[in-house]
């Protein structure tokens, strides 16, 4: 049986009200189904995960934060630390989500330190790569994927174990275009070959780029494809929820 990981990235949207209505909706809409081959992960702003983790305390839904400093604390003005975010209830961070690394600047090396610390911190990266449309023409897609994989080599068979990786083409993200069912597949298949041969792992490997309830059928069945990170999509309970009964009905 195939199994899902459906996770919402909330970027820096949802005040604390829409948060409880959204969360509400949610939880309302899983009652009564059948998760057993999926697993629903929500992301929201750092100043709505004490509410949220109150609100995802007796369902089903895992927490997770949008980023995280590699420190635990100290003189870091404005920073959260991962200790922080475990005292907040989550079990996930995302990191190197394509808009940190371009508009915050945040590279290998910086990444492979929160990496370092998430595990250190048991906490599961949400580790995200990907290229720009330019870079797809240019034809170094499969260049610029193993280069943002290679900080990995840094780690040990066992931490690799529990990171999950979301493939997210960058031109496909909030643009309403998706990436084609072949193409997902050519570059899925070719990140779990690459991960079995050189780290000797099977992970989960998510797909992320305008995925919504419409299309989540056809990304979903698709081989290699182990989940969704959903942006827009996310924002909806309905759509939320459609694109989770999708995958329930994967088997
Ligand atoms: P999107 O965002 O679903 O709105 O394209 C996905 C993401 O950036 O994680």
């Amino acid at each position: 049986m195939k199994s899902f990981l459906i996770a919402g990235n909330w970027k820096m949207n949802m005040l604390r009200e829409a948060t409880r209505n959204l969360i509400d909706g949610i939880n309302t809409g899983l009652e009564g189904l059948n998760l057993d081959n999926v697993q629903i992960l929500i992301c929201p702003t750092f100043t709505s995960l004490g509410l949220a983790q109150k609100l995802t305390n007796n369902s089903p839904l895992s927490l997770g934060a949008q980023n995280m400093h590699f420190e635990e604390k100290g003189a870091y003005t404005g920073e959260i630390s991962p200790k922080m975010l475990i005292d907040s209830g989550c079990e996930y961070v995302i990191l190197g989500h394509s808009e940190r690394r371009q508009y915050f600047g945040e590279d290998n090396e910086l990444l492979t330190k929160k990496i370092a610390s998430a595990f250190v911190n048991n906490l599961i990266p949400v580790f995200c790569i990907g290229e720009t449309l330019q870079e797809r023409e240019n034809n170094v897609t499969f260049k610029v994927l193993e280069y943002q994989l290679s900080l990995l080599s840094d780690f040990t068979t066992d931490e690799l174990k529990t990171l999950v990786i979301a493939y997210e083409p960058i031109w496909a993200i909030g643009t309403g275009l998706t990436a084609s069912e072949e193409q997902i597949y050519e570059v899925h298949s070719w990140i779990a070959n690459y991960l079995q041969n050189k780290f000797g792992v099977t992970i989960k490997i998510l797909y992320g780029g305008s995925l919504n309830e419409k299309n989540a059928k056809e990304i979903l069945s698709t081989e290699f494809v182990s989940g969704g990170l959903i942006g827009g999509a996310s924002l909806d309970a309905e759509k939320f929820l459609s694109i989770i009964q999708t995958a329930i009905s994967i088997k």
